[in-house]
C-alpha cells in the first residue's frame, strides 16, 4: 500500500524517480559502470558523514559557550564553510560519475556513521572531541575510498578525495587538537572532563 502523500505526489505528477539511489547511469568518461557503481557508493558514504559534519559544526557554532566562545564561534563557522565545499563537490564527483547523490536530511540520517548528538548543548569539550571523532571516521573512509579509486583507475576521484577531502579534514583537526592542547581531555582523562561516554573514542585507534 501507498502511502497518502506518494500518492498525492505521483497524482500531480511529480515523485517519479527517473534514477534510482543506488544506481549509475551511462557516462562516456572511459570507466566501467562497475567502478563508477563501486566509488559512487564509498563517495555518498563520505558524504552523508561529511553532511553531518557540516551541520555539527554549525550547532557547535550556535551553541558554544564559555571563555573561548568568540575564537571557537568564528573557527566552528570557517570550518563548516569550508566542509559546504565539499559536500558539494563530492556530490557532484558523484552526479558525474553516473550515480545519485544523497541529498536530504533523512536520507544522510539514516545512512551516517556519525554518533547522533544531543538536541541540548553540550560542554565545549565534548563538542570538540565530537567533531575530532566525526573528522577521523571522515578521514579513515577517505584514505580507504581514495586507494580504492586509485587502484581501479578513477583518478579523479582519487584527486578530489586527496587533495581536497583529506587535506581539509587533516587540516581541521589540527586547529581543533591545538585548541584542546592542554585540556583534560588531551590528557586522556575525558571521564574527569564529564564526557564519560565520548571517553577513548577517537584516540589511539592506530
Ligand atoms: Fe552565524
Amino acid at each position: 500500500m501507498k502511502q497518502k502523500g506518494t500518492e498525492r505526489s505521483h497524482q500531480n505528477g511529480h515523485g517519479r524517480e527517473i534514477q534510482q539511489y543506488g544506481t549509475v547511469v551511462n557516462r562516456p568518461i572511459s570507466l566501467d559502470a562497475k567502478v563508477r557503481q563501486s566509488n559512487c557508493e564509498k563517495l555518498n558514504q563520505i558524504l552523508a558523514d561529511s553532511m553531518t559534519l557540516r551541520d555539527m559544526y554549525k550547532k557547535h557554532h550556535w551553541q558554544v559557550f564559555g571563555p573561548t566562545f568568540y575564537q571557537l564561534h568564528l573557527l566552528f563557522d570557517k570550518h563548516f564553510a569550508e566542509q559546504v565545499e565539499l559536500v558539494d563537490a563530492l556530490a557532484e564527483r558523484i552526479q558525474t560519475l553516473g550515480g545519485v547523490a544523497i541529498a536530504m536530511a533523512p536520507d544522510v540520517a539514516e545512512t551516517t556513521r556519525i554518533p547522533r548528538p544531543p538536541r541540548g548543548r553540550e560542554g565545549v569539550n565534548v563538542q570538540l572531541f565530537r567533531l575530532l571523532e566525526a573528522h577521523e571516521m571522515i578521514i579513515a573512509a577517505t584514505r580507504e575510498a581514495a586507494e580504492a579509486a586509485d587502484e581501479n583507475g578513477d583518478q579523479g576521484t582519487n584527486d578530489l578525495l586527496v587533495s581536497e577531502v583529506l587535506r581539509t579534514n587533516e587540516f581541521q583537526v589540527w586547529f581543533i587538537t591545538e585548541q584542546m592542547a592542554g585540556t583534560a581531555i588531551d590528557e586522556g582523562q575525558g571521564e574527569s572532563a564529564g564526557v564519560p561516554e565520548l571517553a577513548g573514542a577517537g584516540r589511539g585507534r592506530h
